[in-house]
């Protein structure tokens, strides 16, 4: 998809389509949507009267004008909620919504006018975002009724802003877009065609790419398990198939290496993905085994299925082994999280109040939700073995919890976070900006953090 910015009238972009973003309850015989009222030959008003948009979050209201010379020929109307709630976030929904429905309609030039009165960079740049994350299907091995249609060429309209700031939010949202459907295409890939021989493969590709090196301070380390069957303690058949997606730490790890390798913040950021499979085998880790961690502590493992958090053990040291003084880790560790957050909030815990803060901030600025679990000491009785240091599973209660704690063992000296995406990795249901299947959750927040960050050792400019 072409990406543009201008900052002139929106009658005047010369696309196919245009789409225009309608706040709940807004009347169409005032302000812009008067202007637009008249530009369509009274259809806007005619749509919004019969009630057939009400401007609630994810309506559309598609109109073809026909016989006009100036102006495009067709107009969607995108419901975005509240005047009030429109954030950033909803700039990206409003622009996911606009482009599904229109490439669904075979149009290849489109025009978005997102209508927010936030900063132009950070407009541009949700719009492109949330056009490019739209637009990825995990349809990547149909050869049958695929959805082949794309959208070419795409005009960010807004209007009186300085062009410049219009410019580079269109480039860094492209970036940030693209790498957020780099995640979602590893995390969708099966574990067949993903090994861990893969996984490095792509890690390489990107660092020759765009140009990575091994150094770091902060640091980010994501579970690249590119199957997890469970290994001997093997886990129930139903929808064990999506254990494809067990890489997606180690995947967000990437995708957010390559946004900022090419954003280039002026702090350095190192990437470790620890990856294996987890299958059963003659040569499988047995239940009872021991097992001695890099750092030295000695691990009973009482269940194989455990197995993300002894990856993650041994990548925290490796990290702090290079050098790295914040570690952010990232996991498909627990299906407990799911039960306690669902899919629409990320558990956060860790040993520093002032990073994880400043993870919720950064997710709450692109609009992801993370959500603090406490990480009291008294959790880490759990998970102490009686033959070994620690064991890697900590009993039916407070699962998310006690795989953190046994993380903790190995975060000491260092400001340390973890996040569990297991329930908010992967979407269920498709929406009206996105498809289902791998959501690329925490991608643009990790990108946020590290800009900012930047931005800050800059002198906030
Ligand atoms: N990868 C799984 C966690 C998971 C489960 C992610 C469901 C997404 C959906 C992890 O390796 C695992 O199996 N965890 C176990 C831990 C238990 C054995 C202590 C779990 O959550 O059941
Ligand atoms: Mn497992
Ligand atoms: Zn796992």
């Amino acid at each position: 998809m072409e990406v543009k910015g201008t900052t002139g009238r929106y009658q005047e972009t010369g696309t196919q389509a245009l789409a225009i973003a309608v706040f709940k309850d807004e009347k169409a015989d005032e302000g812009f949507l008067k202007e637009l009222d008249s530009a369509t030959g009274g259809l806007v008003k005619s749509v919004i009267d019969s009630g057939e948009l009400k401007g609630k979050e994810g309506e559309t209201a598609y109109l073809l004008i026909g016989g006009k010379p100036d102006g495009p020929g067709r107009v969607l109307l995108v419901g975005v909620g509240d005047r009030a709630d429109y954030e950033i976030a909803s700039v990206s929904q409003f622009a996911g919504t606009a482009v599904r429905s229109l490439r669904a309609r075979n149009l290849k030039s489109v025009a978005l006018v997102p209508r927010s009165d936030a900063p132009a960079g950070a407009v541009a740049s949700a719009a492109v975002q949330g056009a490019i994350i739209s637009t990825f299907d995990p349809d990547k091995y149909r050869t049958v009724d695929k959805e082949e249609r794309t959208v070419d060429q795409l005009v960010v309209v807004i209007e009186g802003a300085d062009e410049n700031l219009v410019k580079s939010g269109c480039e860094s949202g492209r970036i940030i877009g693209e790498s957020v459907n780099f995640t979602r295409d590893l995390a969708n890939e099966p574990g067949g065609y993903m090994t861990p021989t893969d996984l490095a493969e792509r890690a390489r590709e990107i660092a020759n790419e765009f140009g990575l090196t091994e150094v770091g301070l902060l640091a980010l380390v994501g579970k690249g398990l590119t199957f997890d069957s469970g290994g001997i303690s093997i886990k129930p058949a139903e929808n064990m198939e999506l254990m494809k997606y067990d890489m997606t730490g180690g995947a967000t790890v990437l995708g957010v290496m390559r946004a900022i390798a090419q954003l280039k913040p002026s702090i350095s950021v190192l990437g470790v993905v620890p990856s294996s499979e987890n299958m059963p085998s003659g040569k499988a880790v047995k239940p009872g085994d021991i097992l001695k961690s890099m750092a030295g502590k000695t691990i009973e493992v009482i269940n194989t299925d455990a197995e993300g958090r002894l990856i993650l053990a041994d990548a925290i040291t490796y990290a702090k082994k290079l050098g790295a003084t914040t570690v952010i880790d990232m996991a498909t560790l627990t299906g407990a999280v799911s039960i306690a957050l669902g899919d629409v909030n990320t558990a956060v815990l860790g040993t520093e109040q002032a990073l994880i803060d400043e993870i919720v901030t950064a997710g709450k600025d692109v609009g992801e939700k993370f959500w603090q679990l406490p990480l009291d000491k008294a959790y880490t009785k759990q998970i102490k073995s009686d033959i070994a240091d620690l064991k890697n599973t900590g009993g039916r209660k407070a699962g998310t919890i006690t795989a953190a704690a046994f993380l903790k063992e190995f975060a000491d000296g260092i400001s340390w976070a973890h996040l569990d995406i297991a329930g908010t990795a992967w979407g269920d249901e498709q929406k009206p900006f996105r498809s289902k299947g791998p959501t690329g959750v925490a991608v643009r927040s990790l990108i946020n953090l590290a800009v900012k960050r930047s931005e800050k050792t800059k002198g906030g400019n």
